[in-house]
Parts: structure tokens; C-alpha cells; sequence
């Protein structure tokens, strides 16, 4: 059951975009930024308010990548692995990740909510590959060793 707080807080959303169908994307983006996911509970609820079927409004919230039904980490990080970040050894860099921060191809959060991490096929920063993105900051030039240096700043930031 999702704390009060967050119906709340959608409702914020709703009066800042209006009450129409046509709001349903910029609530969706302001909840997705205030909670970094979009809990289902609160899917229906905004949908319902703005008398939007569920049905559509969970394919708009689907069809759109930035959105996720799943809790992410205060950190997200994102390994590109596009061409020129491939043959730049991106591998071994979300490999480094994955271990230091206990996790794999299907388990993406750390269990302290601090790091979420995803790939992704291009950062639109081909030039200074292999690089990442943490929470859509670019980080060039990238190696395991460095990448593991920014996890333990982003961990002693939180300490
Ligand atoms: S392929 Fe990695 S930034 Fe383009």
C-alpha cells in the first residue's frame, strides 16, 4: 500500500497541468522525477483522475523508455554500449559495476537504493568513448579502474 503522501503529491502534479487527459505525460514525468519510478498504484490513481483509461495510460507510460515501474537507485548509471563504446572495451567496465555493486543481468539496484544500472546502445558521445552517464552526467574516456574510483566518491558523498 503506497503512503498517502505520494496520492498527494500527485495531486500537486494534476493542479499544476490541469485536469485533462493531456496532462498525463507531464505528471507522469514530474512523478517519475520525484520518485524515480512510477508506482502502479499511482499509475491508476493520476489515470483515474484524469479520466484517461489504465489501459492507455500504462501503454504511454511503457512506450516511453524514460519511465520504469521499477524502484531505480538514487545513482543511475548508464554503460553505453554502442559500437564505438564496444570496441572501446565497454564490457569489462559494466562488468567492474556489476560486481562492486553486487549485481548482474537481471538485478539491476543495489540493495541500499543507492546505484541502478542499465546499458545503452549509444550517449550520443561516440568521441570521447567508452563513457557512462551517472543520472545523465557524461563521464569520458572510462575503465574499470575509474569507474569503480566514481562508485567509491558517489558512496563517500552519502557517508
Ligand atoms: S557508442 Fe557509446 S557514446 Fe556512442
Amino acid at each position: 500500500m503506497l503512503d498517502p503522501s505520494y496520492f498527494a503529491a500527485a495531486d500537486g502534479f494534476i493542479a499544476r497541468y490541469g485536469k485533462k487527459s493531456s496532462s498525463i505525460i507531464p505528471v507522469l514525468e514530474d512523478i517519475q522525477e520525484e520518485y524515480r519510478y512510477i508506482p502502479r498504484e499511482l499509475l491508476t490513481y493520476v489515470a483515474d483522475q484524469l479520466g484517461v483509461k489504465e489501459s492507455k495510460a500504462y501503454s504511454i507510460a511503457t512506450f516511453y523508455k524514460n519511465f520504469s515501474f521499477e524502484p531505480k537507485g538514487k545513482y543511475v548509471i548508464k554503460v553505453c554500449d554502442g559500437t564505438a563504446c564496444h570496441v572501446r572495451h565497454s564490457a569489462p567496465i559494466l562488468a567492474a559495476i556489476q560486481k562492486e555493486l553486487g549485481l548482474d543481468g537481471s538485478k539491476h539496484t543495489s540493495d541500499d537504493m543507492l546505484f541502478t544500472v542499465e546499458t545503452v546502445s549509444c550517449l550520443g558521445a561516440c568521441g570521447l568513448a567508452p563513457t557512462l552517464t551517472v543520472n545523465d552526467e557524461v563521464h569520458p574516456k572510462m575503465t574499470p579502474e575509474k569507474a569503480i574510483g566514481l562508485i567509491q566518491d558517489l558512496r563517500g558523498d552519502e557517508a
